[in-house]
């Protein structure tokens, strides 16, 4: 069967349900990036890790990454209808996009904010987020692994 949402139903089981994980500007370069700050993982490896874990769990992850802001705000509005949750790392966007914010907003959809870094021990421009205030909940200072703990975090809110 293409869709196994009707074989979940029937095991009783979460199946047929999809998020997509949205990554911000310059992310696509983890791995070579400041790798004193977010380590050597490149976000070839974070999708695979954050997919894998989705599959243990019956969810399924889609990936979408740009270092355009306007091309994050469609992402964000395609979401709904389509996904049930988002887990975003808007990098450096964060700090500065009322667009995103709208964005969140007008779908509805629950969000996790993650950032590998912790953002509070840094540089006191990064102490503010745009995202935070319409997100489920923020996750930062773990690494990669923190997409996986967003993943966990979502698959309650959404279950
Ligand atoms: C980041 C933190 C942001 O402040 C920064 O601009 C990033 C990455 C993180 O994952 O730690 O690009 O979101």
């Amino acid at each position: 069967m293409a869709d196994g949402s009707f074989a979940g139903k029937a095991l009783g089981v979460c199946m047929g349900k999809s998020i997509i994980v949205i990554n911000g500007p310059n992310l696509n370069l983890l791995g070579t990036r400041e790798p004193e700050i977010y380590g050597s993982t490149t976000l070839s490896d974070i999708e695979d890790m954050t997919r894998a874990h989705g599959e243990t769990i019956g969810i399924e992850t889609v990936f979408f990454q740009s270092n355009q802001e306007g091309e994050m705000v469609d992402a964000i509005q395609r979401a709904s209808g389509s996904h049930s949750g988002i887990i975003l790392n808007a990098a450096a966007y964060t700090h500065t996009s009322v667009a995103l914010q709208d964005a969140i907003k007008a779908t509805g959809l629950p969000v996790v904010e993650v950032h590998l870094s912790n953002i509070f021990s840094r540089e006191e421009f990064r102490h503010h987020s745009y995202i935070s205030p319409v997100a489920a909940g923020v996750i930062c200072g773990f690494g990669a692994k923190g997409y996986v703990l967003a993943l966990d975090a979502l698959a309650d809110i959404i279950d």
